[in-house]
């Protein structure tokens, strides 16, 4: 039985009427229900001669958005308020009713409107002023979206009189799921794919339809459901006839299909299809070719949304291989697409490696390079996919200015959902606050406002094609995306590519109250910490435009600051001794700013305007200048790094308040990463400060860094069956060794008198869980257990339910991927107590160990 937890009052508008009890589930949920719940609200039943009592839906057809949108009302209405509505599919006019169709069948079964609402494609016109709720849609699917609006508004107990039309600010709202397929998804971190297994698309669907209905709900209208990295064989009959049915359960709910396509599929042997000896985009062969596959996917997807294209990009084939542009490789497909109404979204992400010996070489210069010269030689259907920065979705990047380069194409921004470089849903980093940077930047083209938003949508070029796409990533996982909370990214993504002038702190705490709770404890704590999650990340990952700094040569997700530089990757940061930064001016580095528009370019060009988030992006400086703040650069690497992982630690601290506010399986799974992120946190401030101190040799005024006084290093303690072992990052261990066990197969015993005076402390212990193997520890004092754990990208959290996996891309190295902690708290040490850890390998794992931490408590060391 649902139990009543928490009560929310608020100032009711005059006019409104709110409904101020509400009652929240605090029964187990899995997630998968994400923001479509529909939790009954308290004493719903007092408010049913406020509702509709009949559900007209003006389409017969089981399949139409239209139709969805009568059942999803039936639905919702039934789940938020125990009223029971009849549907009907025709006109009706007995009792209050709530009428959902296009304009059009409105039109036609009730008469015109009074006044006509101005609706564009997708949009919808919602009134809940009259007797009868009106819900008219442009199309079919705007239809739908206004039902969803007027859920959203039911299920948060809001029964005020509205009457507004809204349209979307851009036509292109898609997602993009990087899914290959043989299952696996790259850059997914809750599981395999919910369409591919096998080479092939699975028959159980339902998992698809589910999404769509969450993706519809947020206005995203389509979903190109293959990896960029693209694999040819999805053009065999077989799999074109699988798009077919994943179109099918999609379309219901207004999303439409696109695929990725792999460049040279005509010589890549598709199975069912011819096989060429050339994939040159303008010789006849290939033409047909690719015409003939297009008409194939009509066929089973007469709806298809378009083509999503990764030519010529780390290591894929383009047309620059028969040296032809790239405009002529995306107008090959646009030429194809263009008779069934199909867009090629042709991507931005184009680079060389890179000589990291030339002071003159970028990376960021690159799709300037590769774009700007095409400007105006690409097909009406055809529109540039562009990350929202120069390099790739690190955690500061200033805008890209391609955005301001290419005024006669058609542009859409590439978010990315999925925290790829931002803690793998791991950590907890709310996204939209870093969007709206470069969402609310003013390019300033020509000297007038040119807001990227203003951009994409077409508006400031007058164009009609532009808008959003966001790589998301779900997989099996009943979370959708690894985590819950992460799910307000894709939320707040959807709201935004709606309307980007919407305010993140706003759509969070939309997202709280249908997804967790309306109790404004819950709200507050959980808006906190998500609106601190990105500065936080920011602070003790990599400040002052640096990039992440984490390794991007392997799994993209600990710390590893060395991997930057001294590669073709061009993502350098230039670190020597005493200096560090790209210097990216006109005057004396690569160039970059002078990609901007003047008054842009100015700003960075000059290092006294240039803001100190993004100093190191543009200019090559001394570890010693001072920043706009008054701090030097390494001091205030040092303080940040310190500064936010200390917030970090409070975000679990800030959970536990939730605990009985929201179902526990959601409360544990929640808490189990937040737990997680402090540690991790940890490891971030640590490898980053050592990284730096180490290379420039300037200590910490704070006397922080590399003085830890309540640690005992692990190979400091006396060893039987364990041996040092030098990490490699060195910075990614405390004094740069743990210890492992001298064979796969020997037990280790690290122990060592306690000297500190006797109390309470918490015994935190810092550990490496690789890839490979689940090795096993003890810890005791006097050889009384005081807790143990298996090393399995499980961390212990004390009372948590059942097993919880950290869905992070794993690492098989001793690292900053693979470094963690874990505390045990209140423990009670007396002065000479024997402090013993027993690690027992496993596999390919020797039970590593970092450190030991005897925290006097509320310090974090
Ligand atoms: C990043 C990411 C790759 C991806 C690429 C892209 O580099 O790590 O996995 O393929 O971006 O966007 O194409």
């Amino acid at each position: 039985m649902p139990t009543l937890v928490t009560v929310y009052e608020r100032e009711e508008p005059a006019t409104a009427r709110f409904i101020t009890h509400i009652l929240c589930l605090a029964a187990a949920e899995n997630g998968l229900a994400a923001w479509l719940r529909y939790a009954p609200l308290q004493g719903g039943e007092h408010y049913h001669a406020s509702l509709p009592s009949h559900i007209v839906a003006l389409n017969t057809s089981t399949t139409s958005p239209v139709y969805v949108a009568g059942q999803e009302l039936q639905q919702g209405i039934q789940s938020i308020y125990g009223k029971q509505c009849n549907v009907h599919h025709s006109y009706w006019d007995a009792g209050s009713s709530v009428v959902v169709g296009t304009l059009d069948e409105y039109t036609k079964a009730y008469g015109s409107l009074s006044n006509t609402p101005d609706l564009i494609q997708d949009g919808y016109w919602l009134s809940t002023e009259g007797s009868t709720v009106q819900i008219l849609g442009m199309n079919e699917r705007g239809a739908l979206y206004g039902a969803f609006a007027y859920l959203s508004m039911l299920a948060k107990g809001n029964l005020t009189k509205v009457a507004y039309a809204s349209n979307p600010d851009a036509p292109v709202r898609w997602t993009n799921e990087w899914d290959n397929l043989d299952g696996s998804i790259e850059r997914g971190f809750a599981g395999n794919s919910n369409w591919f297994a096998n080479g092939v698309i699975v028959s159980n669907l339902t998992r698809t339809a589910e999404y769509a209905r969450l993706l519809t709900s947020i206005g995203i209208n389509a979903v190109v459901v293959n990896n960029v990295n693209a694999n040819a064989s999805l053009l065999t009959p077989q799999n074109i006839e699988g798009l077919g049915r994943i179109a099918d359960v999609m379309r219901p709910y207004g999303v439409q299909v696109g695929i990725s396509l792999f460049f040279s599929s005509p010589t890549s042997g598709v199975q069912g299809q011819a096989n060429l000896t050339t994939f040159d985009p303008i010789d006849e062969s290939v033409v047909t070719w690719w015409t003939n596959v297009t008409d194939q996917i009509y066929q089973q997807v007469p709806d298809m949304a378009g083509y999503l294209v990764k030519a010529n990009s780390e290591g894929q084939p383009g047309p620059l291989t028969y040296n032809r542009t790239l405009a002529q490789g995306a107008n090959l497909f646009a030429k194809a697409l263009q008779p069934y109404g199909g867009i090629v979204m042709f991507r931005a992400f184009v680079y060389n490696p890179l000589n990291e010996t030339d002071w003159y070489a970028d990376r960021a210069n690159a799709q300037i390079q590769f774009f700007k010269p095409l400007d105006g030689e690409f097909d009406e259907n055809v529109i540039i996919q562009i990350k929202y920065g120069p390099i790739d979705f690190q955690v500061r990047e200033p805008t890209s200015p391609l955005f301001a380069n290419i005024p006669k194409s058609n542009t859409a921004i590439e978010l990315q959902v999925t925290q790829e470089y931002l803690g793998q849903q791991c950590h907890l980093v709310y996204l939209p606050p870093l969007w709206k940077t470069i969402l609310d930047f003013d390019l300033r083209v020509d000297n007038e406002s040119s807001l990227v938003r203003n951009i994409v949508s077409g508006q400031r070029f007058n164009h009609s094609l532009g808008g959003y796409a966001g790589v998301v990533n779900v997989g099996t996982n009943d979370t959708w995306i690894g985590s819950h909370m992460a799910m307000s990214n894709l939320y707040a993504f959807g709201r935004l590519a709606w309307d980007p002038t919407q305010d993140p702190q706003n759509l969070l705490q939309e997202w709280i109250r249908l997804t967790f709770s309306a109790d404004q404890s819950v709200i507050n704590t959980m808006t906190q910490i998500s609106m601190e999650s990105w500065p936080a990340y920011e602070n003790y990952s990599g400040n002052l435009g640096e990039q992440t700094l984490t390794d991007i040569l392997y799994t993209h997700f600990g710390p590893n600051p060395q991997t930057q530089d001294n590669t073709i990757w061009g993502q350098w940061t230039r670190a020597d001794h005493t200096t560090i930064g790209m210097d990216r001016t006109v005057s004396n580095g690569t160039g970059f700013s002078g990609n901007y528009p003047p008054e842009i370019a100015q700003m960075y060009e000059n290092i006294a305007t240039t803001p100190d988030n993004l100093l190191l992006w543009f200019h090559h400086v001394n570890y010693t200048r001072l920043l706009h703040s008054g701090q030097t650069v390494i001091q205030d690497f040092y303080d940040q790094h310190y500064a936010g992982a200390a917030t970090a630690q409070t975000f679990a601290t800030m959970w536990e308040s939730l605990k009985g506010k929201i179902d526990d399986e959601r409360y544990y799974d929640q808490l189990f990463r937040q737990v997680f992120q402090a540690g991790h946190s940890l490891v971030w401030r640590d490898a980053i400060s050592n990284f730096y101190h180490n290379i420039s040799g300037i200590p910490d005024d704070a006397k922080r860094v590399g003085n830890h006084p309540y640690r005992i290093e692990a190979e400091n303690m006396q060893l039987d069956g364990y041996m040092p072992y030098a990490v490699i990052p060195f910075e990614a261990a405390s004094n740069y060794t743990a210890i492992v066990t001298s064979t796969n197969t020997t037990t280790g015993t690290a122990q060592t008198m306690i000297t500190c005076p006797s109390g309470t402390y918490d015994v935190a212990v810092n550990y490496f869980d690789q890839f490979g193997g689940a090795s096993h520890f003890v810890v005791s004092l006097n050889n009384e257990t005081i807790g143990q754990w298996t090393s399995n990208l499980k961390p212990w959290i004390g009372n948590s339910e059942g097993p919880r996996v950290l869905g992070h891309t794993p690492s098989i190295y001793i690292d900053g991927h693979s470094a963690m902690r874990i505390t045990f708290s209140n423990v009670t040490v007396t002065k000479g107590d024997m402090l013993k850890i027993v690690g027992t390998p496993d596999g390919t794992e020797p039970a590593p160990l970092d450190y030991v931490s005897l925290l006097p408590l509320g310090i974090i060391d």
